[in-house]
């Protein structure tokens, strides 16, 4: 089976494909490595010793896209490709809904053409908003999104939605991830943000290699059991995996279906430094700033869903998550 991954050399397409090149399906990337750099390619083969077919280029490319799927049989696509900033998205929002809407229009255009229905997206546990009510369902009202990024990830869940009503015979599973780190245990990729990280893990890493100085830590007033911010983190060869399962899905049943994935456990964001501090034996300096705005207390997964239907049960601990994530930095930083 042929899958074609938009976005492969990003952070969870790369470790996406990992995991499909090492269960035997035959992968094409497409990436215009305006947030990756080609070496990804290379390193995904020096992890699995297996070829992978990469295009350089752009997914709002239709005549590419078009000479792609004539060239290979593809079955599944999985969908990373987008821009995914935040902060940067309230400053460009042009930009933002501009690539995550017409990569996502033209490649259904031309999957409708070239009848291959099948399609797993990635979107966020941003679309839920300020959640009142944790763990969050999938049933959980979606909206109140704060950020144009935030935004283009609901736009795009209704019009996959739409996409369905108008011809059932698309199989749509939106992925709904929480909050991914950690890396692959080899060291060879994991999450390498340009500039000054504006994730926590990151951020973290960088404040543990002197790059910076301390962490800024927004809020400590939250109602949670230490006053910092609770998420869901989850480990991204964990979330890689979660695709996987969802591959199974698509390829059987058609409609459109909705996953959560994350672990169901949430971790304050003394949690991590305390876990990061403790695997790596390295202190963390922060000061405690503001509340970032946008952020909300907390927010976790109920998984049910995903292990009840897909059979998906994330297994790395956090750990394994502060772990690999400083690992990847320090096999990065001898390379280099
Ligand atoms: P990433 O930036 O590392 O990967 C995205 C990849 O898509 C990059 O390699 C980039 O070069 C490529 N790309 C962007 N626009 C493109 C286009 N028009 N054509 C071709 N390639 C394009 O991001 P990631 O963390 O791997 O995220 C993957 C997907 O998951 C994104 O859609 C993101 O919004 C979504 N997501 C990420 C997170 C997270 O925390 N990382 C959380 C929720 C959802
Ligand atoms: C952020 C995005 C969200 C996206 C998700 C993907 C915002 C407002 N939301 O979510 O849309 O889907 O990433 O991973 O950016 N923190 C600090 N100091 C820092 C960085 C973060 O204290 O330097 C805290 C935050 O306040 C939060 C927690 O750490 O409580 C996690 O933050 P972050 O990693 O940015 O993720 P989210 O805010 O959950």
């Amino acid at each position: 089976m042929t899958v074609l991954v938009t976005g492969g050399c990003g952070y969870i397409g790369s470790h996406t494909c990992v995991e499909l090149l090492e269960l035997g399906y035959d992968v094409v990337v497409i990436d215009n490595l305006v947030n990756s750099k080609r070496e990804v390619i290379d390193r995904i083969t020096k992890i699995i010793g297996k070829e992978i077919i990469f295009y350089e280029g752009n997914v709002q490319d239709e005549k590419l896209l078009i000479s792609i799927f004539n060239k290979h049989r593809i079955d599944v696509v999985i969908h990373f490709a987008g821009l995914k900033a935040v902060g940067e998205s309230v400053k460009m929002p042009l930009e933002y809904y501009q690539n995550n809407l017409d990569s996502t229009l033209v490649l259904l255009s031309v999957m409708k053409e070239c009848d291959v229905k099948k399609i797993i997206f990635s979107s966020s546990a941003t679309v839920y908003g300020n959640a009142k009510i944790v763990p969050i369902k999938e049933t959980s009202p979606v909206g109140g999104t704060t950020n144009p990024y935030g935004t283009t990830k609901l736009f795009v869940e209704h019009i996959l939605q739409d996409l369905s009503i108008a011809d059932p015979n698309f199989s749509i599973v939106i992925l709904r991830y929480f909050n991914p780190i950690g890396a692959h245990k080899s060291g060879l990729i994991g999450d390498n943000p340009n500039g000054v990280p504006n994730n926590l893990m990151p951020y973290i890493v960088k404040v543990a290699s002197k790059e910076l100085e301390y962490l800024n830590i927004f809020g400590n007033d939250y109602p949670t059991k230490d006053g910092t911010g609770v998420r869901d983190y989850i480990h991204v060869v964990d979330l890689a995996i979660g695709h996987v399962k969802a591959l199974e899905k698509v390829v059987k049943d058609k409609g459109v279906f909705i996953y959560n994935l994350g672990t169901g456990i949430g971790y304050s964001v003394f949690d991590i430094i305390e876990a990061f501090e403790r695997e790596n034996d390295i202190k963390i300096l922060y000061k405690i700033k503001e509340r970032r705005d946008g952020d909300v207390a907390i927010c976790y997964a109920d998984v049910t869903k995903a292990y009840e239907e897909l059979g998906f049960k994330a297994k790395f601990g956090i750990k394994d998550m502060v772990r690999d994530s400083y690992n990847f930095y320090l096999k990065n930083r001898i390379e280099e």
